[in-house]
């Protein structure tokens, strides 16, 4: 079994009157990249603050590595955080912003540099250790943050946004160069995010917060295949809702009522029963157009009121006859979508594969 390396056991936060945790249950394995994914307010980084140190919980109890830790200070934990303005020294050069930890715990001159030396080749900055943060781009401070995190030995490296203030293809290079790292080093990384791409991309398991609670745990598939409430489904990429009540349901595939029409769909963990009133959930990519009518099996009819190319795919908005508004995500194939105009009337279906994500409303 992988090692525990931090549990969160009926931890509640307040401040004041105002109770913005609870009752979160939490266990994170040794090595784990795992991500807090949720809006704005949530409590993600009063997670982090609570991980590090920097808050104390007012209810429930952590632990690092089995070692109960609620009394024990932030410099005493042997978890680092990076922040995400970096927080680097702007006098100092990248060598002695990176130095700066161990000079603390008075380690000889000559184990700092080495052990600087060996960081800063390990994030791609030994050129640049005299250089000051503001003589370094974007990217390159934040390394000498993870840099100076990582240099401690932590056992946790708790990471509050770090990226957030990058542009996109930079931000897509640190992806990749942060899970390497965190792969190669063998530290816990608690990450933050509001990305839900960066999340699904990078984690071995998100944790989908919601004012203060915990919504699902799971890794980014089971997350994105297998939400387990609305709520989840439509913060993780895009979700088309249909709402209807059951005809019929069987081994592999339901009946569902929507509006004045029945449709089928593939399905198989079903515990619902016939009359359950229920939202049916199909990602852009699940549903398609249909062109010709000899195609359609079980379609549902609207008018296309946007299209969006994006390059390797394109985006159609449909406005169904019902007045829900879908989205279809298709591979871009430009003597297909010539054909599509706004405002025509078109079909639209789901493959017989495709299994819905269903959930009781
Ligand atoms: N020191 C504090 N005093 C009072 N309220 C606080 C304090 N710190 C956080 N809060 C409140 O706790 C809630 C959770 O805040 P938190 O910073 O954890 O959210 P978050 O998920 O990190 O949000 P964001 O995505 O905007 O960074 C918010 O309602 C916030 O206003
Ligand atoms: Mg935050």
């Amino acid at each position: 079994m992988t090692q525990k390396i931090i549990e969160l056991k009926n931890v509640s936060k307040s401040f004041g009157n105002d109770k913005v945790l609870h009752n979160i249950n939490l266990d994170i394995s040794n090595g784990e990249f795992l991500t807090l994914l949720g809006p704005s307010g949530c409590g993600k980084t009063t997670i982090l603050r609570l991980i590090a140190g920097f808050e104390n919980p007012s209810d429930g109890e952590i632990f690092l590595n089995g070692e109960k830790i609620n009394a024990i200070p932030a410099n005493k934990r042997n978890v680092c955080t990076v922040f995400q303005n970096y927080a680097l020294f702007p006098h100092m050069n990248v060598f002695d912003n990176v130095a700066f930890g161990l000079r603390i715990k008075n380690l000889n001159a000559e184990e700092i540099k080495t052990k600087v030396d060996a960081v800063l080749k390990m994030v791609k900055l030994e050129n640049f250790a005299q250089r000051k943060p503001h003589q370094l781009s974007g990217g390159q401070q934040q390394r000498v943050a993870i840099a100076r995190a990582v240099v401690n030995d932590p056992l946790v490296l708790v990471l509050d946004e770090p990226l957030s203030a990058l542009d996109y293809k930079l931000r897509k290079d640190m992806q990749i160069e942060l899970k390497e790292l965190q792969r190669r080093l063998g530290i816990t990384f608690i990450f933050v995010t509001h990305d839900q791409e960066e999340a699904l991309s990078m984690s071995d398991r998100i944790v989908i917060l919601n004012n203060g609670n915990i919504e699902q745990i799971g890794s980014p598939q089971q997350i994105y295949e297998m939400p387990q409430s609305l709520f989840v489904a439509q913060f993780i990429g895009e979700a088309n809702v249909l709402t209807g009540h059951i005809e019929e349901v069987q081994d592999d595939f339901i009946k569902v009522q929507i509006a004045q029409s029945c449709y089928q769909f593939h399905y198989t963990h079903s515990k619902l029963q016939k009359n359950d009133k229920v939202n049916v959930i199909l990602r852009p990519e699940d549903l398609q157009i249909y062109l010709d009518n000899a195609e359609k099996t079980h379609c549902l009819s609207g008018k296309i009121t946007n299209i969006v190319y994006k390059g390797a795919t394109v985006d159609l908005r449909v406005a169904l006859e019902n007045d829900n508004v879908v989205t279809i995500s298709e591979f871009f194939d430009d003597s297909r979508h010539q054909k599509f105009v706004v405002n025509q009337t078109i079909q639209i279906g789901w493959a017989d594969g495709v299994e819905v994500i269903l959930h009781d409303t």
